[in-house]
């Protein structure tokens, strides 16, 4: 079976700890790397692809390191760069071909890869446009196309939702849940509803470091008695709103009505409710700003 394993794996730029002391184990299935903006998302999964390597601990893949399988890892190996580069006055096709030959796809092969992958991303009308025409969906489309043109057991996609519109995402998340069979396939994002869906484990990442992980079911669990609903008066609204992690807000005529991931009951009539994803990631990643 395939497994990747980072076994402690830390990342120190010259002031910042990135990466800090990450470990984790990942088998066949889709992972949903969740964190804010600076969690240490790229700089992780930069070294899963062996481009940037650890400042210490190792990553492994089927137990071997991968920095000694060399070409072997990279011929498995598919990768989404949160920005990645392309040549505008490219066409669609002639840049999948320029990257099939670069991965060295089979020859035979290259014509009939092509031709599925642009259908699998819905730019099939599109494969003679030069890539500056494009919208910025179909290029993360491009992108995700890219990433899969040597069939690859490990997918690793950095923000492939960014930009795609609610169409597109959904599409996207089919795409992956049909693909994912028999691999692995690790993405990250900080759009909750990206990986509620698709996503068999999530890991929850802040300040470089794993801090939590389980199926949707056990993360939302984690919260469970600590998302309350209260009806109150503007005023207090704006006050709660700057005291407490306010997860939703809904003026009901004269009142407000909040939703609160608070761990204390926040107000005497407050109702506890059942938590979703999101409160969630408002308990974790926001919940700085409760006193
Ligand atoms: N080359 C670098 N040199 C110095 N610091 C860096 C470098 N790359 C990233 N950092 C810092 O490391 C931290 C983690 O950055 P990283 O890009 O991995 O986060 P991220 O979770 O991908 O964020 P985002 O959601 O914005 O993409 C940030 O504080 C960032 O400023
Ligand atoms: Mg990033």
């Amino acid at each position: 079976m395939l497994s990747m394993e980072l076994r402690g794996v830390t990342k120190q730029y010259k002031q910042k700890k990135a990466v800090d002391d990450f470990s984790l184990k990942l088998e066949e299935g889709v992972y949903g790397l969740l964190g804010a903006n600076g969690a240490g998302k790229t700089t992780l999964l930069r070294m899963l692809c062996n481009i940037l390597k650890p400042t210490s601990g190792i990553v492994l893949c089927n137990g071997m390191e991968i920095d000694e399988m060399d070409g072997e890892y990279r011929r498995i190996l598919g990768y989404l760069p949160q920005q990645f580069g392309y040549y505008p006055n490219m066409t669609a096709e002639r840049y999948l071909r320029y990257l099939a030959e670069l991965k060295a796809v089979p020859p035979g092969l290259i014509d009939s890869k092509i031709e599925e992958l642009l259908e699998l991303v819905e730019l099939s009308e599109m494969r003679k446009k030069k890539i500056k025409t494009f919208s910025g969906g179909m290029i993360r489309r491009l992108g995700i196309a890219q990433a899969m043109l040597n069939d690859p057991e490990i997918l690793i996609l950095d923000e492939p939702t960014a930009g795609l519109d609610p169409k597109e995402r959904i599409r996207f998340r089919n795409l992956i849940s049909g693909f994912s069979k028999n691999r692995i396939v690790l993405l990250s994002t900080h759009i909750v509803s990206d990986v509620e869906y698709i996503a068999d484990r999530i890991l929850l990442m802040k300040q470089g470091k794993l801090i939590g992980q389980g199926n949707l079911e056990e993360i939302v669990e984690q919260v469970e008695g600590h998302v309350w609903t209260c009806m109150v008066d503007a005023q207090t609204a704006e006050e709660y709103n700057r005291k407490y992690a306010v997860s939703n807000l809904k003026n009901q005529g004269e009142k407000v009505e909040l939703r609160i991931v608070a761990s204390q009951k926040p107000v005497e009539d407050a109702v506890s409710v059942e938590p979703g994803l999101e409160d969630v990631y408002l308990y974790y990643f926001e919940q700085e700003t409760e006193e």
